[in-house]
């Protein structure tokens, strides 16, 4: 295995996450930050392939917005067999399926899916060129990207951001927008656009603060004990630094293989 993030989220990280973000959701936003994505996207029938699908509740809400099938894949163990028992409890099996890969190329053939989505699960991905090159590999000519990310200012990182990693217990590698953009060109994509939503999930997050210090606190506490408690809301502090001084840059992609 390599550096990245194959086991970092342990079982006090996935509770406290659907905790704040809704069952079967390891990122921001529920179901409506999927729309947002898939916004003005035809999804009819569509092969979807989610890189770093968690639990797999927005590959559930995916096919609500008519997907035809998704295939989700991540690199934790324990994460994809919680995510494969909620497939298969929602009876969704003939429709989602959820597999464990080695970070790295992808182990599909060329042209296998029409889109490629994720969402704030590249930020584990040390080699952006290379990763965007085997998306691009896996898609079918005239395939799109459509996804979440985190990214950052330009700039090394602060302590504060320094900081808010260490709260978290996980590896990022996060570029800024620009460099996006450069490295989905240099894989050979077209058409990108990428779109800044750090003053939405700004104030989202501190909501989300806010309810732990208030209507989840008994709950968080309950499952995670005091010192679990306060240690997310340290962890929740800090993200909320960071994204107020704008260091911390979450964003939405799209991109298409050229036909
Ligand atoms: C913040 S969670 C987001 C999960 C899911 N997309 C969601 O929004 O609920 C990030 C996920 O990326 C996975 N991950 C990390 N590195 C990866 C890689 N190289 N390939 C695929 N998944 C990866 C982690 O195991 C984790 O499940």
């Amino acid at each position: 295995m390599t550096d990245s993030a194959t086991e970092e989220y342990d079982g006090g990280m996935l509770t406290l996450l659907q905790m704040v973000w809704g069952e079967g959701f390891l990122s921001p936003g529920g179901p409506q930050a999927v729309r947002d994505i898939m916004s003005g996207i035809d999804l009819g029938s569509k092969h979807i392939l989610d890189i770093g699908c968690g639990l797999g509740g927005l590959d559930q809400v995916l096919l609500t917005l008519g997907a035809g099938r998704v295939t989700g894949i991540d690199v934790a163990p324990a994460i994809v067999e919680r995510g494969q028992e909620r497939i298969r409890r929602a009876g969704l099996n003939n429709r989602i399926e959820i597999k464990l890969v080695e970070p790295g190329p992808l182990p599909f053939p060329d042209a296998s899916f029409d889109l490629v989505f994720g969402k704030d699960a590249w930020l584990h991905i040390p080699d952006k060129v290379a990763h965007f090159s085997e998306v691009l590999r896996v898609l079918k000519p005239g395939g799109r990207i459509a996804a979440g990310d985190w990214m950052k200012s330009p700039g090394p990182y602060s302590r504060d951001m320094d900081y808010f990693f260490e709260m978290e217990g996980l590896t990022y590698h996060l570029v800024t927008l620009a460099e996006y953009d450069t490295f989905l060109h240099e894989a050979g994509f077209v058409d990108i656009r990428l779109e800044d939503i750090t003053e939405l999930y700004r104030v989202e997050a501190h909501g989300e603060l806010d309810r732990m210090k208030g209507e989840l606190a008994p709950m968080i506490a309950d499952e995670l004990g005091a010192e679990g408690y306060a240690h997310f809301v340290e962890d929740w502090r800090s993200l909320t630094v960071v994204l107020d001084k704008g260091e911390l840059r979450p964003a939405r992609i799209w991109a298409t293989k050229p036909a």
